[in-house]
């Protein structure tokens, strides 16, 4: 397929993967008309300022921060959860900036994240089988027949959903929720008596000590927009193909095709197949986007998806969100990362340590272990400081509540208190602390990759 030829609807003669059956094929053709007259929750404008700043990334200027909920959901969809996931990404992004010296690029998984791939089209408990439960954008999670049957109205209501966050989360993000002079207040409750806590609070402090010096010198978030506030840009996964489709629009300024419902859609690793119509819809937008690599991927596999994904070659068009698991991670990944180096290929390499550790615990809770997530982020600094390549980014699945669901961190959750506050709608979260503790090992990482490019540098110097 050409640039020339492709539609919004090209992926429909493509081979589909996890797209749900709906019964209702007018209700679904009703539903569909109805976004293709909503407004895009996105402009095109701010699609290209976050390309902007991933091809920052590309070249190892900057870190790509990206989080969220595995799901978003109608049922627990609230300004107090928006507000709390919101105020750990900008700590994370407090440690990130001012611990690892590097400008930080924003990307929740919010607004959107409704749609879920599953392993089993269907599910049987006892006697009876089901449709799987596919995300709120789909069907419901309750096991009856209504509930499981995929309704095309849901993707109305999560429009709307993700219509009403992101008016919320523009508000934090311009209206001076983010303010650097507010860094105290993004701590929260539950996690500011805790060892995360405190150091955060320490981190705060040098900040104000900063901030203070800086306005003696006539520089303050009066003055200096960038201090007032802050970039934040949403993502998703792109698997509900008559969803984006419905919200892909032709830019007035450019004449080209975006893909309107978020800033960055990603391509899961169940739908990447090349001939498939995930890659097939995200080949003639022209936002930027993501796709997960996973340990089956072959460096042969990998450079046709980059050839047919980012043809051009274009730093920040491309993404590629690794998620290996902590045991497979080391084989695999500096072989595909040696790859794309020798190769010239100017993607963003981003690390997603939560989706290949993932276990079920006594009790049938599915968990992963906070170590194992660890082991997998060092795992990727160091493939990528032995390789020379820039760690582009980190890619994860918490929140700012205090769940109970991956097992470890400095609570030393264990597989007994799981059941305390497990509330995820699909796979676990890390909670605010353990997404805190995350933020300064990477920060530890990020100036470990800086201070060994500045004795490359000294070294170049010297010779
Ligand atoms: C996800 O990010 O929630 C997901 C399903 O990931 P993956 O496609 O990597 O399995
Ligand atoms: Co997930």
């Amino acid at each position: 397929m050409t640039s020339h030829t492709w539609t919004p609807e090209s992926w429909r003669s493509k081979p589909i993967r996890q797209a749900p059956a709906y019964p209702d094929v007018a209700a679904l053709a009703d539903a569909e008309e109805a976004l293709r007259r909503s407004p895009p929750l996105v402009f095109a404008g701010e699609v290209r300022s976050l390309k902007a700043d991933l091809a920052r990334v590309a070249k190892g200027e900057a870190f790509l921060l990206q989080g969220g909920d595995c799901a978003e959901s109608f049922a627990e969809f609230s300004a107090d959860t928006i507000r709390d996931t919101f105020k750990v990404l900008l700590q994370m992004a407090v440690a990130l900036t001012f611990g690892g010296a590097s400008p930080v690029v924003k990307v929740g998984r919010v607004a959107g994240q409704f749609a879920k791939p599953r392993s089993e089209a269907m599910e049987t408990v006892g006697e009876t089988s089901l449709p799987s439960y596919r995300g709120d954008i789909v069907n419901g999670s309750g096991f009856d027949a209504t509930s499981r049957t995929p309704d095309p109205r849901r993707m109305l209501k999560a429009y709307a959903q993700s219509a009403s966050t992101l008016n919320l989360l523009r508000a934090f993000a311009q209206g001076g929720f983010a303010d650097l002079k507010r860094v105290h207040q993004w701590n929260l409750q539950f996690v500011a008596g805790s060892p995360q806590g405190l150091r955060y609070e320490r981190l705060a402090q040098r900040i104000d000590e900063a901030l203070a010096f800086m306005t003696a010198c006539g520089i303050s978030s009066d003055t200096v927009a960038s201090l007032a506030q802050t970039d934040f840009y949403t993502s998703h996964e792109a698997l509900l193909l008559p969803y984006e489709e419905a919200l892909t629009r032709v830019d007035s300024l450019t004449g080209d095709w975006y893909d309107c419902s978020t800033h960055l859609p990603w391509i899961g690793e169940r739908t990447r197949q090349l001939d498939g119509a995930h890659v097939a819809f995200c080949q003639g937008i022209k936002n930027p986007v993501g796709v997960k690599i996973g340990p089956t991927t072959t460096p042969d596999d990998l450079l046709r998806l980059i050839d047919a994904l980012d043809p051009g070659n274009e730093p920040g068009r491309l993404t590629l969100i690794s998620r290996m698991g902590a045991d497979k991670i080391g084989g695999v990944l500096t072989t595909l990362v040696r790859t794309t180096a020798r190769e010239g290929r100017a993607v963003v390499w981003s690390c997603d340590p939560m989706h290949g550790n993932t276990i079920k615990a006594a009790g049938g809770y599915k968990t992963r272990r906070f170590d194992r997530i660890l082991a997998e982020v060092r795992a990727f600094f160091d493939i990528h400081r032995g390789e020379g390549t820039h760690a582009g980014g980190i890619h994860i699945e918490m929140t700012g509540k205090d769940v109970t669901e991956c097992t470890g961190g400095a609570q030393a959750i264990s597989e007994e208190g799981l059941s305390a506050r497990y509330h995820t709608q699909c796979d676990p979260r890390l909670n605010g602390s353990q997404a805190l503790e995350l933020a300064f090992l990477l920060a530890e990482e990020l100036k470990a990759e800086r201070d060994m490019k500045g004795t490359a540098l000294t070294i170049a110097a010297a010779d």
